[in-house]
């Protein structure tokens, strides 16, 4: 294999073959399912017109069971009306060390499968008080501070796109517009993206008020370059789990995160159903 973009390119290839195994071939829509929104599954599953299915991504050539707290391991298969999802219940970080291309793997085996619209989930620190733990915001722009991109290196094998990738409308603005159709009240936030896996410090989250952030955390940034490279519509949603640090007084924590994930899994659950929903009805033309 020449280098490592395209081995990175040819894994997903080879990893959305596996899946077309046991998977119907063909799906429109991916759902990242990050901390706090994994627990959602259940109430998308009953969300299904046809038969889920369900693989351990362990058995997928090129993903591994997470190692982050709050995700799970698996990869689905459903349908809302005659839209056919994946949902992939937990994500690879950067933090956790396998490397960028490990991080985006996801995005382009979803890719392959056919999909052309990702929704990425996430928990995030917010930087807003005037905002409630709590609630689900929608990610407008991000800065990504992980000093990390997944097009690093040689260009994609050709007919992809090259590296230089437009991110001018990275969440795209139809995207928004629908779920602010379904809940009007809902914030729009900037989420800056970190390496992590340690919290921020009270200095670096005054740092990053300045520059225009509102909510933060260790993933999505990645993602959605990736998608962005491969011309796929994101849409991506964060949980404010905390205040981020030194604003609230507490100390942070991944339990906390995770409690708070816990105790949302009904709102944002209900969110995502309603996004589904509503998106299924726009491509069939039943919602103007
Ligand atoms: N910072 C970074 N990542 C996070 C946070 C935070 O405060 N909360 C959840 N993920």
């Amino acid at each position: 294999m020449e280098n490592a973009v395209h081995e990175a390119f040819a894994l997903a290839e080879h990893a959305a073959t596996v899946i077309r195994k046991t998977f119907p071939a063909h799906h429109e829509v991916l759902v990242v399912l990050g901390s706090g929104w994994a627990e959602s599954v259940p109430a998308l599953e009953a969300l299904s017109t046809s038969p889920v299915h369900t693989l351990e991504i362990a058995e997928i050539p090129g993903f591994k069971k997470p190692t982050a707290l709050g995700h799970g391991g698996a990869l689905k298969s459903i349908t809302v009306g005659s839209t056919p999802v994946l949902l992939l219940t937990g994500r690879t970080h950067l933090y956790e060390g396998r490397g960028v291309h490990a991080v985006v793997h996801g995005i382009r085996t979803a890719y392959n499968l056919g999909c052309r619209t990702v929704i990425l989930t996430n928990g995030a620190g917010c930087l807003r008080t005037d905002w409630q733990v709590g609630t689900p915001v929608v990610i407008r722009d991000h800065i990504n501070l992980t000093a990390h991109s997944p097009l690093t290196g040689d260009n994609a094998p050709p007919p992809l796109a090259g590296r230089f990738v437009d991110l001018t409308d990275a969440y795209a603005t139809s995207l928004r517009d629908l779920v602010r159709s379904i809940e009007p009240s809902i914030n729009e936030a900037v989420y800056l993206g970190l390496h992590g896996p340690h919290f921020e410090t009270p200095a670096e989250i005054t740092m990053a008020a300045t520059w225009g952030a509102e909510m933060v955390g260790m993933s999505t940034v990645l993602e959605t370059i990736a998608a962005r490279h491969l011309d796929m519509n994101v849409l991506a949603l964060s949980l404010a789990t905390n205040l981020a640090s030194g604003l609230s007084g507490n100390k942070l924590s991944g339990e906390e995160v995770i409690q708070v994930g816990k105790d949302s899994s009904k709102k944002v659950g209900d969110l995502l159903s309603r996004v589904l929903i509503a998106f299924d009805q726009l491509q069939n033309g039943k919602l103007s």
